[in-house]
């Protein structure tokens, strides 16, 4: 039969425990008056049963905000809901020019190109700067080094362009130095997350910038997890690479989709490469823009992000609380994130724990391979504004009774 290996790879995948499935979450009731349904809090309804979501990358709690909610209604009447065209063609709006100008001032970055998604927008960047095919001569052949934990888009983007690519360890600028020093190419670029997404650790940004200035290369931070959550009004990491000679060459990403509890990305970098990015890049020339709506309410998410310090503070306090009140003999990666990961091994029993939870009104995915590396599945818990003391006690009640 034509494609029999979709049967036989499904099959695979579930003989391994790997085997995944959407759940529909349910709309839940927010005011009976009006019926008018919507997600409110941290709860989700799965086949008509009510769990605290431990899974949810809403960090700040601002999804369904009402400012941000009304300022999609205003972006709707202004701009419409739809582009209605790429941007190289009728399709960008006052909304995308006013938030790349909010980005660019909040980050304190040259320029900034939006994205439909995180993923697009780290795959356009790298097949795009390593498209050269360096045959004409070593100046144009371009080597990317990437952290052996960077999303699976930075990879995928990275690997179909025409770069040499290495992965180092973990964190470790002394490997990435040694990898560094035997390129003889010109145009080197290291990339990382910020926060990384399974393991919530932070980069090593000092050791990176300054290995970057060693080898002169380029230094690409994905901030998917730390935009909005970490540094001075929720900048991410920008706000820890403050000398500003080598931040020029610094190029930071980060998808709306998590903290800022809208939908797409931005790519901050120099003009130059804005430039370039504009005219060379597939993902960014070839697709209908984002919605102007979106790219107006996500103005109205960064102001709150700016504002609003108290939602930061919230997630390192009730991070404390649960370190505090988790049994020492369990094994969670140390984080100064919303995310703290805690590794369980093998698949079986995380997909078991993650079942035990669900029956204290629990919702923790479990993560596995190929998402991280065979033999460290885990249960990845998010810790959000939106929780409060009580969630957090009653997690690491359950946690301690599933787990020691
Ligand atoms: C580190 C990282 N980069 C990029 C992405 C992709 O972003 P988006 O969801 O906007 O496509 C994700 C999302 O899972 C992520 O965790």
């Amino acid at each position: 039969m034509a494609f029999d290996y979709i049967v036989e790879q499904l099959s695979a995948r579930k003989s391994l425990s790997r085997y995944r499935q959407r759940v529909c979450l349910q709309p839940t009731v927010k005011d009976n008056a009006s019926q008018h349904f919507a997600m409110h809090d941290t709860k989700i309804i799965v086949a008509g049963k009510e769990y605290i979501n431990f899974s949810s990358n809403d960090y700040l709690g601002l999804n369904n905000h009402p400012q941000i909610n009304k300022a999609m209604q205003e972006g709707i009447d202004k701009f419409g809901l739809c582009s209605s065209s790429s941007s190289l063609v009728t399709g960008y709006h006052y909304a995308h020019q006013a938030l790349e100008e909010k980005i660019c001032q909040w980050l304190n970055k040259p320029k900034c190109l939006l994205f439909s998604s995180g993923f697009a927008a780290n795959v356009a960047f790298f097949q795009t700067l390593g498209q050269s095919t360096g045959k004409e001569s070593k100046h144009k052949s371009c080597h990317f080094f990437l952290d052996k934990l960077s999303h699976a888009s930075m990879l995928d983007g990275a690997y179909s362009s025409n770069a040499k690519v290495k992965r180092f360890a973990h964190n470790n600028t002394t490997q990435l130095s040694q990898l560094l020093s035997q390129s003889d190419s010109k145009n080197k670029l290291i990339a990382s997350e910020g926060i990384f997404s399974m393991d919530g650790d932070q980069a090593h940004l000092k050791g990176l910038t300054d290995t970057a200035k060693t080898h002169n290369a380029w230094l690409y931070l994905d901030d998917a997890h730390s935009i909005g959550v970490i540094g001075k009004e929720g900048q991410g990491s920008v706000s820890l690479l403050n000398d500003t000679k080598s931040s020029d060459t610094n190029i930071i990403m980060a998808t709306f989709g998590k903290a800022i509890a809208t939908s797409g990305a931005f790519l901050a970098c120099d003009e130059n490469l804005h430039d370039y990015l504009i005219n060379f890049a597939r993902h960014y020339i070839y697709s209908t823009a984002i919605s102007p709506a979106l790219a107006w309410a996500t103005i109205k998410s960064i102001e709150l992000i700016q504002q609003e310090q108290w939602r930061r503070d919230k997630i390192t306090e009730l991070s404390m609380l649960l370190r505090q009140l988790l049994d020492n003999s369990i094994n969670i990666i140390s984080s100064a994130s919303s995310i703290h990961a805690i590794i369980i091994g093998d698949e079986q029993k995380a997909l078991a724990v993650s079942k035990q939870l669900r029956k204290q009104g629990i919702w923790l995915t479990a993560i596995r391979p190929p998402t991280v590396k065979i033999g460290s599945s885990r249960l990845r818990v998010t810790l959000c504004t939106s929780h409060n003391t009580n969630d957090i006690k009653h997690l690491a009640r359950s946690l301690n009774e599933a787990l020691i």
